[in-house]
């Protein structure tokens, strides 16, 4: 909580001795509009224990506060507890921690280092990488910069599906109708197409799931020839994958995908057995968890080999042994709930009462221009084209736009991509969301492009104003008292919160929205207020709000995983 409201509440815990004081920090409230307060404290609650109204129990709250001295006024309005900042000490205060946390603007040592694991992106090597995987690293990309905000250390980790049966199908595939040079030109395009082309030839010749099937078996018994076919067609997907993450500026530190847990799954089977969980069901091994209300959890097929969640339990054993994790977060969409939920549930009854730092954090399909986006045939929409496509279209705005423009290409480049990440990060994490190209490279509205466009503005301004060099001392909060120069103001107090709450709640959207009114709130003091040919004091105090503008832009963005650009 940033520590104005936090006086606020320290100042209502005095008044208020019949609640807890989180109870308090969840009941005050920052109404929309700065006329009715800037912090508001319900009394309605009150009312019965009190035996009088809202309206007196508020009044004779306020009357008896010892007043912080942030704070001008406390009031009662209505039965709220009304607080109203002195602004000028507000707009001082503002301006000297943003000045001087610079990067580190809303930063706090809350998270104490605790380690949090998040597995996020995790695409399947030899299926599409596709949009619906971009939301998955986009948010397990922006949550690892949230929570390293917040004071915790991060583990990125890419659970990649390198193993599986598809390798035996497009093993065949290959085998029948690849060849080298497609896969080591475009691997995921090209592996893609064999699953595919397998697909249509296995429905005139069923013969070829055997074949398929037989291969995977040789994988999974450690056939030389199949592993060999199997490595290669991995690495040079992880090289391309690497040029993906590189232009999206996503990084991991642990690629172990779901063939590391080879050679680690017969130990954790053979626990699950001691521990008497294990039920045979004709020769396949599963854990029941009707008493749960879920289906049983298969963990070996019966022909020996394992699954999806045999390597999910054994991973997250591992990654607790290996990190000891404070919690261990799980991006995919919510069709994998009841995965997720089964595996947990077995990691709890085996005895580990770490299982409940286990989150799987669902969020919602994507959609194309409607439609749902499908692997095996349709409407794949692959996230290389949808990044190319937004660099295109970028591409063509700035050239009509600001066609002399330095680095055209690079910036191109920044803000198509930002615009796709910004894009998939305004939706609420659960939501379904629908992808569109004319929605999500707008340069006006609540896009990417808007507030690097703003950023990029407030730098402009900062260049054109070069003589001066600024100095904090020199800055005087009372030419920034204004309603529109207070609003700017009031959304850099409220930026800690913002991160915060998105922390807090594992959701980026919430800062997503926050930086967009930071945004929007800084364009309607610049369009309102001239900055460059203010008198001198006024001219020096608007110009450290720019900079600080800037700087929480940046920051914001930063954490976001998008890039601010100082010109476009
Ligand atoms: N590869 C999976 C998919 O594309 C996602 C893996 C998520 N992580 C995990 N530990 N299961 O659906």
């Amino acid at each position: 909580m940033n520590r104005f409201k936090e006086m606020a509440v320290d100042a209502l815990v005095q008044q208020v001795k019949e609640l807890e004081r989180d109870t308090i920090i969840e009941m005050i409230e920052t109404p929309p509009e700065n006329h009715q307060g800037d912090y508001a404290f319900p009394c309605f609650r009150l009312a019965k224990e009190r035996r009088r109204s809202p309206q007196l129990i508020a009044a004779e709250i306020a009357e008896q506060m010892e007043i912080p001295s942030i704070f001008d006024n406390v009031v009662n309005a209505g039965g709220y507890v009304n607080f109203f900042f002195n602004r000028k000490k507000l707009a001082e205060e503002m301006i000297h921690q943003v000045l001087r946390e610079k990067e580190k603007f809303g930063s706090s040592s809350l998270g104490n280092n605790k380690i949090i694991c998040i597995d996020y992106s995790a695409p399947n090597i030899a299926k599409p990488f596709h949009v619906g995987h971009l939301r998955s690293t986009a948010i397990g990309n922006a949550l690892y910069k949230i929570y390293e905000h917040m004071g915790y250390t991060c583990v990125g980790i890419n659970h990649l599906g390198d193993w599986g049966t598809q390798f035996g199908k497009v093993i065949v595939a290959y085998r029948n109708w690849g060849n080298p040079k497609d896969i080591e030109e475009k691997p995921i395009q090209t592996l893609l197409d064999l699953y595919v082309k397998f697909h249509d030839e296995a429905e005139k010749n069923p013969d070829l799931e055997d074949e398929a099937r037989n291969w995977f078996t040789r994988m999974e018994q450690g056939d030389e020839e199949a592993l060999t076919l199997w490595r290669w067609f991995s690495n040079e997907t992880i090289k391309e994958l690497g040029k993906i993450y590189e232009l999206l500026g996503v990084k991991f530190d642990y690629y172990t995908g779901e063939s590391f847990y080879n050679d680690k799954m017969e130990p954790i089977l053979q626990e699950l057995s001691e521990k008497g969980m294990l039920k045979n069901s004709q020769g396949a091994a599963l854990i029941d968890l009707e008493e749960y209300g879920m289906p049983p959890c298969l963990v070996q097929k019966k022909d020996g080999s394992t699954l999806y969640a045999t390597r999910d339990i054994t991973a997250a054993i591992y990654r607790k042994n290996t990190f000891n994790f404070y919690k261990s977060l799980y991006l995919t969409d919510y069709s994998q709930k009841l995965h997720f939920a089964q595996v947990f549930k077995v990691v709890e009854l085996m005895g580990y009462e770490w299982a409940k730092d286990l989150y799987h954090l669902p969020f919602g399909r994507v959609t194309h221009e409607g439609r749902r986006i499908q692997t095996r045939k349709g409407t794949v929409v692959l996230l290389d084209d949808v990044l190319k496509g937004a660099i295109g279209r970028v591409t063509e705005i700035i050239d009509e736009k600001n066609p002399m423009l330095e680095n055209k290409e690079d910036i191109a480049v920044t803000v198509g991509v930002g615009a796709v990440i910004f894009n998939d990060l305004s939706n609420n994490r659960i939501k379904d969301i629908s992808f569109s190209w004319d929605t999500a490279f707008s340069f006006e509205g609540e896009t990417g492009p808007y507030v690097q466009y703003t950023h990029a503005r407030a730098c402009s301004v900062l260049r054109k104003a070069d003589d001066v060099h600024l100095d904090v001392n020199d800055f005087d909060g009372a030419e920034l008292m204004d309603d529109v120069s207070n609003q700017v103001i009031r959304k850099l107090e409220q930026f800690e919160d913002a991160v915060l709450d998105a922390c807090s709640k594992d959701e980026p959207s919430i800062l997503t929205r926050h930086v967009i009114d930071l945004a929007q709130a800084f364009n309607r003091f610049y369009h309102d207020h001239p900055v460059l040919s203010a008198e001198p004091e006024q001219r020096t105090a608007r110009l450290m709000l720019v900079e600080s503008v800037r700087q929480a832009l940046s920051v914001g963005l930063n954490l976001l995983g998008i890039k601010a650009p100082e010109k476009m």
